[in-house]
């Protein structure tokens, strides 16, 4: 039982807007199956030993196949890949059996989709998960990694609009 009553969602979503964030593509491969999910939710953990967690619905599809393979790729977006980030997010209009069809994907490690292009990919194995509400946390052991080699801005999300950084 906890001690006090909650936000409201609209509390939440509403100051939430206010936290400017990496994009990311996080997508996973099992068993031929491909997936993927736009997230912000993401953070570093640490380097020794490198990980880093992700938060991820468990209604998603990408949340099942996660589970399912135990492990995942994490795409940092670049500025120029808006229109990947959009359909990886659902909000393009497009089917979810075209979500690779934008870009080109190779594989590191894990044989989880990596995107050419995307500023860093990081390649993960399921560590750990922890429930949260809705979501569940997965800590990802990070045993691949390419590093784009070009100085490409990253691809920000605030304020309910996809942006970039002001220099
Ligand atoms: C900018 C942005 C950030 C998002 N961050 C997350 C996130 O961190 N975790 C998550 O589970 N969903 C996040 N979502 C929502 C998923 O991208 C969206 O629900 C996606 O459609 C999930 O794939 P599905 O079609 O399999 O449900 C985010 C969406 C946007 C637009």
């Amino acid at each position: 039982m906890n001690k006090f009553e909650s936000i409201s969602q609209d509390q939440f979503k509403n100051g939430m807007r206010k936290l400017a964030a990496a994009v990311n593509v996080i997508t996973v491969e099992h068993e031929g199956f491909r997936d993927g999910l736009t997230a912000t939710a993401v953070c570093s953990v640490s380097a020794e030993p490198p990980q880093l967690l992700i938060c991820v619905n468990s209604q998603t599809h990408g949340h099942k196949l996660i589970r399912q393979s135990k492990c995942f790729a994490l795409n940092i977006m670049a500025r120029d890949q808006e229109e990947i980030a959009m359909r990886f997010a659902g909000m393009d209009g497009t089917e979810r059996s075209q979500r690779f069809d934008k870009g080109s994907w190779s594989k590191i490690i894990t044989g989880a989709p990596c995107l050419n292009g995307a500023l860093v990919n990081f390649d993960c194995e399921v560590i750990n998960e922890i429930e949260a509400g809705t979501h569940s946390i997965f800590i990802g052991h990070i045993v691949g990694s390419r590093i784009s080699g070009d100085d490409n801005a990253p691809l920000i999300y605030g304020e309910g609009k996809f942006t970039g950084l002001m220099n």
